[in-house]
């Protein structure tokens, strides 16, 4: 934020209370990582082989295609020509195949052309039942399967596994491995934003957003992984620009279409929500909508994390949390997910919303009312590790710790979740920071272990 003039004297007093309570801070892991590059899978890895056959549907993947869980949006790619747009589907029982018919696209970026990209919503499916879907038709064909979720219930248990940052490193195909082994089964991945990282090879190589596809398929085509889009998302490129003509390089315009490859890709039920419309708007009719007693659980993910006590992307956030916090605490979101520092940390339940640049109350406080909010940008991408953490660590900051991996918000009933964080290097099955959550709408007791200084 850019009001740094205004603010030395309330940042002065805020110090001074973090150094008198200093013992009181959160956990730091112990736990020292490997130091160790973080480098991608080259091109020829297993994991971004191209699947056999002509013109075969590859980089399959699904999310969720409307609000209560009967509309699955398929996508897939094909290479050699456009091909079917339809999928096929049928229950397990019935044997009866279904068909919808989706749409293909297809884009530039700089001198790279995509394949034909399909998107399908099959709708009105049965709620809590397994399905196989075909894509391909007509040419080679592939199946996978997926199963939808039970109906909304406010005691209706659901897993959910949280992954960010992800890219296509070792690191990364690591974290998903361990995911899929978690012994506690994700249905659903909430992705905080970053995707493939293909922004960072030269030119953006799209090449690696179809790499980024086929990697990931092994999961995403089995069940919908959620979106949110981060700043690796926007592949905004006005400087690279065809080198045909010195003479008309001047006249030409680079890639200034933001988010064009991600839109192209990655199809989202946006209109389920209403309205398209900016997002501040939106959030404020979407809030008031979530009616506790069919849905116990709210949980906000976006790409920038509010609450970070790494010397990363120092309030990136600020300027969301000032609008957006106060109706957080309003509305009780039950925890906040974010990515964007290649990290993790977990916060205690602390709001910062009594400042209005004048009195002086900038420092976070205990609030019951207010989110947990976990960073969970660690999915391992080339970029490497956040291991630099501002010190001492700041009360707000329950547990951090620099390694890459995944986590799990398991919820049991309308009062209660379990959610554990588990780093690479551990085996899937230990916890390496965990925590029960109460609902902070039927049961909002202080979950905290710590926190007993304010
Ligand atoms: C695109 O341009 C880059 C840089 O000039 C080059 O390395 C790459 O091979 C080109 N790709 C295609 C598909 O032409
Ligand atoms: C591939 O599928 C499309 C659409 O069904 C069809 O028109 C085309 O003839 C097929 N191509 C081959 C080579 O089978
Ligand atoms: C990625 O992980 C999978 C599953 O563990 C493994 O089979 C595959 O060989 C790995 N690929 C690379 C390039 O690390
Ligand atoms: C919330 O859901 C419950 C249970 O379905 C229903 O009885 C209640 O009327 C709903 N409240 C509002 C404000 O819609
Ligand atoms: C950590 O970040 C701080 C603040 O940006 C900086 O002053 C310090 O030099 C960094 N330390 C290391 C080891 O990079
Ligand atoms: C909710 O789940 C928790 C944890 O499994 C359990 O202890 C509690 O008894 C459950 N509450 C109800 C009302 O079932
Ligand atoms: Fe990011």
């Amino acid at each position: 934020m850019g009001l740094p003039g205004v603010s030395v004297a309330v940042v002065v007093v805020a110090l001074i209370l973090n150094a008198a309570v200093l013992c009181n801070g959160g956990i730091t892991s112990s736990f020292v990582r490997k130091a160790e590059k973080t480098v991608d899978m080259p091109l020829d890895s297993d994991v971004f082989r191209v699947p056999p056959g002509y013109n075969a549907p590859q980089q399959v993947h699904i999310t969720q295609g409307d609000h209560v869980g009967k509309g699955v949006i398929i996508s897939w790619v094909t290479q050699d020509e456009p091909g079917s747009n339809t999928a096929l589907y049928w229950t397990e029982k019935s044997k009866h195949k279904n068909r919808a018919e989706g749409i293909v696209v297809t884009y530039k970026f700089y001198n790279y052309t995509s394949g034909y990209i399909h998107h399908c919503t099959i709708k009105n499916l049965k709620l809590d039942t397994k399905y196989y879907y075909e894509v391909g038709i007509g040419n080679t064909t592939r199946q996978f399967w997926f199963t939808t979720p039970p109906r909304v219930g406010p005691d209706v248990p659901y897993t959910f596994g949280l992954i960010g940052d992800l890219g296509q490193s070792y690191d990364s195909n690591r974290t998903l491995t361990h995911y899929e082994s978690n012994l506690k089964k994700g249905q659903t991945v909430l992705f905080v934003g970053d995707l493939s990282y293909a922004d960072d090879y030269p030119f953006h190589d799209n090449v690696r957003w179809d790499t980024w596809g086929r990697f990931v398929e092994r999961s995403v085509a089995y069940q919908p992984w959620i979106w949110t889009a981060g700043n690796h998302e926007i592949d905004f490129a006005p400087e690279i620009v065809y080198n045909v003509k010195r003479t008309i390089v001047i006249l030409l315009q680079g890639e200034t279409i933001p988010f064009k490859p991600y839109r192209h890709r990655y199809h989202v039920p946006y209109r389920t929500s209403g309205k398209y419309t900016p997002q501040y708007k939106w959030l404020e009719k979407e809030f008031p909508k979530v009616n506790r007693s069919e849905t116990p659980w709210l949980i906000v993910f976006m790409h920038s994390p509010w609450y970070n006590s790494y010397n990363y992307h120092y309030m990136e956030g600020e300027t969301m949390r000032v609008m957006y916090e106060p109706w957080f605490v309003e509305y009780k979101v039950d925890v906040v997910f974010a990515g964007h520092v290649h990290a993790y940390e977990r916060s205690e339940r602390v709001s910062n919303i009594a400042y209005n640049i004048v009195n002086g109350v900038c420092t976070p406080i205990s609030d019951q009312s207010a989110p947990v909010y976990i960073t969970i940008g660690d999915g391992g991408n080339l970029e490497g590790l956040a291991t630099n953490m501002t010190e001492p660590q700041p009360l707000y900051s329950a547990y951090r710790e620099a390694s890459f991996g995944h986590a799990i918000f398991d919820i049991k009933n309308r009062s209660h979740a379990y959610y554990s964080w588990h780093r690479n290097q551990d085996g899937y099955a230990i916890e390496a920071d965990s925590l029960w959550f109460f609902n902070r709408f039927w049961n909002p007791l202080d979950e905290s272990t710590r926190w007993d200084v304010l």
